[in-house]
């Protein structure tokens, strides 16, 4: 499997996201500042791999506090915990791991935990998050097989592979679990302006995997569609709202618009932790704009003129309305979202087949 990130002598490896798939390089993390601008230099990216980057990061630094006390190095903790939430604002899978170490952290205090006893807790839970993260979206992964035909040709926007989990990922989770079945699966990946996820990461990821696969400029999608060359969308999610609207990457609307101009089911593939019940509807989702360089240069070459004002909003909402299914580890909600949704997060036990 991908190494998108572990724990290796004391330090958190990660795969440079940034250099794929020229080169494929690692970069080490000693420190948990250095974990924190790992995730916002993009490093590591995609919703659930950057919750447990937080979490590792975490642990990592509390692991490395020189506090002697638990009232200082609290304090260290919190400090460590606003670092992390500051990186990266629309992935509640972040918020999500923070909150989980937050726990685990009480947990081990309340207990009357020595210092080290609470970081060794700490590290528990990261490895926890990391471990439960493969599991959920393998999980999600077969729940989402049976949405897919035995013939399919696939279109998904971004990278929601391997590396943007701890593994396996969530639509390519699906995509590669439908492969394992034997269905035959053909996959368009949509190139993702501006920072290429797709062109670069998912075709990576599945040309690795022996895994059909052709990659679009994002303003071919309605083309293929027309052309009736797209059988479904699978995409991931860094927010899903309790009524069901959906923050992923920027394009994602459009797609999720023109699959349902031609009939074509749009399917978001995401672990249960993506899922924010504390959040209404999509408007209330914060959507990142990042640095206007990611829009005016590809590389080191500029493509816009001086003068030229950009806008670089990385994520949109996709409204419930435009979603046919999202796919979890815990079972497939259907619309009306805000009653399937509560219950999937409510349940504890993996549902079997689909709630509508
Ligand atoms: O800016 P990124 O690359 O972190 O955005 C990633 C996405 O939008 C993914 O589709 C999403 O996080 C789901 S990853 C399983």
């Amino acid at each position: 499997m991908l190494p998108t990130i572990e724990c290796r002598d004391d330090a958190i490896v990660m795969i440079d996201q940034r250099k794929l798939p020229a080169a494929e390089v690692y970069v080490t993390c000693k420190t948990a500042p250095e974990v924190a601008k790992a995730i916002k230099t993009m490093v590591i990216r995609g919703a659930p791999a950057i919750g447990v980057a937080a979490a590792m990061g975490i642990a990592l630094g509390m692991r490395r506090s020189k506090a002697t006390g638990t009232r200082q190095f609290t304090t260290e903790f919190q400090k460590t915990c606003d670092l992390m939430a500051a990186t990266r604002p629309t992935a509640v899978n972040l918020f999500w791991a923070i909150d989980r170490m937050k726990r685990a952290f009480a947990d081990a205090a309340q207990g009357g935990g020595s210092v080290a006893e609470i970081a060794q807790r700490l590290e528990a839970e990261a490895r926890r998050i990391h471990d439960e993260d493969v599991e959920s979206c393998r999980s999600l992964g077969a729940h989402g097989a049976a949405l897919v035909p035995e013939s399919a040709r696939i279109l998904t926007h971004c990278n929601a592979g391997a590396l943007a989990t701890a593994g396996y990922g969530t639509a390519l989770g699906v995509i590669r679990a439908a492969a394992a079945q034997g269905k035959r699966v053909a996959v368009l990946a949509d190139e993702t302006r501006p920072f290429l996820q797709g062109a670069r990461l998912t075709a990576w990821e599945l040309v690795r995997d022996g895994i059909d696969t052709t990659v679009i400029t994002d303003n071919m999608a309605g083309a293929m569609m027309r052309l009736g060359s797209v059988d479904l969308v699978v995409v991931g999610a860094d927010r899903i709202a309790a009524n069901g609207d959906v923050a992923n990457k920027v394009g994602t609307y459009s797609v999720a618009v023109l699959a349902k101009a031609h009939g074509i089911p749009f399917y978001v593939a995401a672990p249960i932790s993506t899922v924010d019940l504390d959040t209404a509807d999509g408007d209330r989702i914060p959507i990142e704009e990042r640095s206007d360089r990611e829009v005016t240069h590809v590389g080191a070459s500029r493509l816009t003129p001086e003068g030229a004002r950009v806008r670089n909003p990385a994520f949109d909402v996709t409204p419930a309305q435009y979603v046919t299914a999202i796919i979890t580890e815990r079972g497939i909600a259907r619309p009306p979202y805000a009653e399937s949704l509560a219950q999937l997060v409510g349940s504890r036990q993996p549902a079997v087949g689909s709630l509508s």
